[in-house]
Order: structure tokens, then C-alpha cells, then sequence
């Protein structure tokens, strides 16, 4: 793992360096901005969909047991009858007789309002799905719900999937999309929002070997994040107590993440028996056995869900690559990204704006382009550029100057990590390239 400072990172740094970048911007700023939603700008795009695309190589494509599918948002009322989620999928909410601010009981300290210190209410149950209606009519048959998990989409399409794809049990289908919970405190920049992304799995196994699966998840998990760079000492596997595990589930372990304010959940994996199965069963007359044919005989699946945020993953990566190094005029602030999740893998710049430099530079440029996540900058000065580089946590900087033109038709390959510098021929700039980032991913194994 590349080496350097473990301090936690400072989230105004962080949200400053977000904004100033391009990785997140307040939604709707132009209008004072609307509280705990954010987008993702030009690069923390990149950020991302690397997160989600590497997310989806290791547990979907790359592996024979697990397939996708893409769902709905919006899904038939009666699935959050039969998932419990109608009934159970709430936080308890606390009103302060003073000052009328809401929050959550479980999230704060001692019995008076962390706002004012006036003397707080009847704690009550609070749902936190979004409602609203489906066509014109506003009334209780046209309630419908935004999904507060992708989750539910993979148990009610079991059969569909399972037919279609004709997998075998032990097999998986995940799924990547927003979710929405109307949390009472929503807050920490993007860790806990009212919209967000989730990256689930549901794996439907024999029942019996469902506490394997679960140990083998947790540990697949852990090592997906720290594959990716997040460093040991910043993870951790926490088991759920019996009082706060979700009502679905038998047993539930969570990968946290240290964060600027505190250790926090990244990942859920739980153990889900064949709860939610069993309740879309019932509740639809549907059969969702499933009929093993080296047993001859029929019986519920047992699932292990990891379920995990692409937007706290985002923050994670975020924030345990920053790293700030030297003193004065050579201070920088670097994000040490593995280049798998890096935003931009290579930058094109030329030394200077000069008219001999610009056509060679931006010549390159259009030949890497497709092949890499690329950008080409000549704005300021170099110096500028490669710590506006760093700032976005680019592993490779390829710098033309006079000496490509007039002597060597050699480059400049400039390594974010050492600052080293080496020069390479053009004509051999892809596989340069390639060795570099090789060598730059070795440096996190
Ligand atoms: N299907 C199970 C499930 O949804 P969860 O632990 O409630 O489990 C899984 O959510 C992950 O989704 C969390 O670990 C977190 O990364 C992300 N997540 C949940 N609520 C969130 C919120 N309000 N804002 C951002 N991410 C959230």
C-alpha cells in the first residue's frame, strides 16, 4: 500500500476540495441548494461510475455464479407489505418541546435536544419511505413508494431470473441503482442523504450453508475495498448485536470505514434466511421454491446480501486517499487513488501554449483517447497543472516539450506518487503507459 499519513482527514478539506475540483457540488446551489442532496460534478462522475464499474466486474461479470438485471424504482405496493417494510422499516423519531427541531433518538447523546437543550418528546416510529402517487389521482389506491432498497427487485424476479438464466444454486443477482429513505438526520456531506446509490447482491444458497456463505461474503467484501486501496488500519468488521439487526435477518456484519468524524458503515452483510422469499410467497401466491435436482426435492433459498453504498464508497475512497506532503511552495495535496478508480488515469499537457508545441500535444491526446480516461490541459503553468493533477488524483501525467519536437520525438511520463519523471518514446508511449500504471497498482498489493 502506498505510504503515507493515516491522521484522519479534515471533511472541510475534503468538501472544499470537492467543490473546488469538480468531485461534488451542493444540489440546486443556485438556489440556497437543498439540504443533504448533492451532485456529482465532471470528475467526481468518473469517480464514481470507476467504483461502480469495478464493483460490478467483481460481482457480476468476472464470476460465473452471479448475474444482473437492472429494476424499477417504482415496484407493486404490495412488496413492501410482504418485505416488512410497511410495518417495520422505520427510525424513532424524537420532536424538542422548545425549538420543534426533529432527530433521531438513537443518534443522540442524553436525554435534551442537541440543539437547544430543551426537554424532547414521546419517542414514536417513524417510516422512512418516500409516498407519492401513481397518475392523477391522489387518493390511498394510487399510493405507490420510491424503493428504500434495490434489494426487494432481485427476490420478486427470482423465478423470472432463475428460469431465464437457468443458473444453479448456490448463484447471485445484484443490481446497481438509487434507493431513497427519508432519514431524519441525514448529514456528514454525502454518508447519510435522503437519495443514494446502492450496489447489492442477493445469493441464494442451500439452506445449511447459508453461515458459510455469509463468513465468505464478509471477507470477499473486505478485501474488495481494500484491493481497491482503502487501508486496513481505516476498515473494520463489526457484528451486529441481536437488538439492532434489520428485521430480515439472523445475522448482520458491517464493514466500517474511519471517516473524517468517526468510524461508519460502508457494507451490510446479512444473513436473510429465506425471509423475504418466503414472504413474496405467501403474499403473492407465487411459488418461489426452487427445485434442486441433485436433492429431488423442493425448498426455500437461503440468501447472504452484501449491500453496499456507492456514495459512502465514493466518500471512502475519497477521503483515505487524500493526502497532503511538503512544506511551502512545494506543499501538495494529492489523492492517492488506485488507478482502477481513478477519475482520470492520464493527463496530456504540453510544456506551454507555444503553436509548436499545442498540435503534437493534442495530437497525443486524441490517441489515447478511448484507450484511457484522458484530459488534456494547457492552461497555466506546469507547475499549476501537475498540482491541479495531483488535486484529482491522476496516476500519470505525459508532458510534450521543445525536446519532443526538435531532438528525441520522446515525452515526459511524470508518476503522481514519486514525482518521478522518465522519458519515453512516442512510439512506444501506449505500452509506457501500461508500465506504469502496472507499477503503480503493484505499489497497493
Ligand atoms: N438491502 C439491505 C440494505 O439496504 P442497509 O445497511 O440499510 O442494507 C446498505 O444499506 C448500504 O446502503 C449501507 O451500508 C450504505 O452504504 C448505503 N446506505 C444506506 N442508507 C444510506 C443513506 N441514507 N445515505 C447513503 N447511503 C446509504
Amino acid at each position: 500500500m502506498p505510504n503515507y499519513s493515516l491522521e484522519n482527514t479534515n471533511l472541510e478539506s475534503l468538501v472544499s476540495l470537492a467543490k473546488r475540483r469538480g468531485f461534488i457540488f451542493q444540489s440546486s446551489e443556485i438556489y440556497g441548494g437543498l439540504s443533504s442532496t448533492w451532485d456529482y460534478g465532471p470528475i467526481g462522475v468518473e469517480l464514481k461510475r470507476n467504483i461502480k464499474e469495478q464493483w460490478w466486474k467483481s460481482f457480476v461479470t468476472n464470476r460465473q455464479d452471479i448475474v444482473g438485471i437492472d429494476a424499477s424504482i417504482l415496484m407493486h405496493p404490495s412488496v413492501w407489505e410482504a418485505s416488512g417494510h410497511l410495518s417495520s422499516f422505520s427510525d424513532p423519531l424524537v420532536e424538542c418541546k422548545i425549538c420543534k427541531k426533529r432527530f433521531r433518538e438513537d443518534l443522540i447523546d442524553g436525554n435534551n435536544c442537541p440543539e437547544c437543550d430543551g426537554d424532547l418528546g414521546e419517542s414514536r416510529q417513524f417510516n422512512l419511505m418516500f409516498k407519492t402517487f401513481m397518475g392523477p389521482l391522489e387518493n390511498d389506491s394510487a399510493v405507490v413508494y420510491l424503493r428504500p432498497e434495490t434489494a426487494q427487485a432481485m427476490f420478486v424476479n427470482f423465478d423470472n431470473v432463475q428460469t431465464t438464466s437457468r443458473k444453479k444454486i448456490p448463484f447471485g443477482i445484484a443490481q446497481i441503482g438509487k434507493s431513497f429513505r427519508n432519514e431524519i438526520t441525514p448529514g456528514n456531506f454525502t454518508y447519510r442523504t435522503r437519495e443514494f446509490e446502492q450496489m447489492e447482491m442477493e445469493f441464494f444458497c442451500k439452506p445449511g450453508t447459508d453461515e458459510e456463505w455469509h463468513k465468505y461474503w464478509i471477507e470477499y467484501s473486505y478485501n474488495w475495498f481494500h484491493s481497491y486501496g482503502i487501508r486496513k488500519e481505516k476498515l473494520r468488521i463489526r457484528e451486529h448485536s441481536k437488538d439492532e439487526l434489520p428485521h430480515y435477518s439472523k445475522g448482520s456484519s458491517d464493514i466500517e470505514f474511519k471517516f473524517p468524524w468517526g468510524w461508519g458503515e460502508l457494507e451490510t452483510i446479512s444473513n436473510r434466511t429465506d425471509y423475504d422469499l418466503k414472504a413474496h410467497s405467501n403474499k403473492s401466491g407465487k411459488d418461489l421454491t426452487y427445485f434442486d435436482q441433485s436433492l429431488n426435492e423442493r425448498y426455500f433459498p437461503f440468501v447472504v446480501e452484501p449491500a453496499m453504498g456507492a456514495d459512502r464508497s465514493s466518500l471512502a475512497f475519497l477521503s483515505d486517499s487524500y493526502d497532503e506532503e511538503g512544506e511551502g511552495k512545494d506543499k501538495r495535496t494529492v489523492l492517492r487513488f488506485h488507478p482502477d478508480i481513478a477519475p482520470v488515469t492520464v493527463a496530456v499537457l504540453p510544456l506551454s501554449r507555444n503553436e509548436k508545441l499545442i498540435p503534437m500535444a493534442k495530437k497525443i491526446y486524441e490517441s489515447l483517447l478511448g484507450k484511457y480516461n484522458v484530459e488534456y490541459d494547457d492552461s497555466q503553468s506546469i507547475g499549476r497543472r501537475y498540482r491541479r493533477q495531483d488535486e484529482i488524483g491522476t496516476p500519470l501525467c505525459v508532458t510534450i516539450d521543445f525536446e519532443t519536437i526538435e531532438k528525441d520525438n520522446s515525452v515526459t511520463i511524470r508518476n503522481r506518487d514519486s514525482m518521478e519523471q522518465k522519458r519515453i518514446n512516442i512510439n512506444q508511449l501506449i505500452q509506457g503507459i501500461d508500465d506504469h500504471i502496472k507499477s503503480i497498482i503493484n505499489t497497493f498489493i
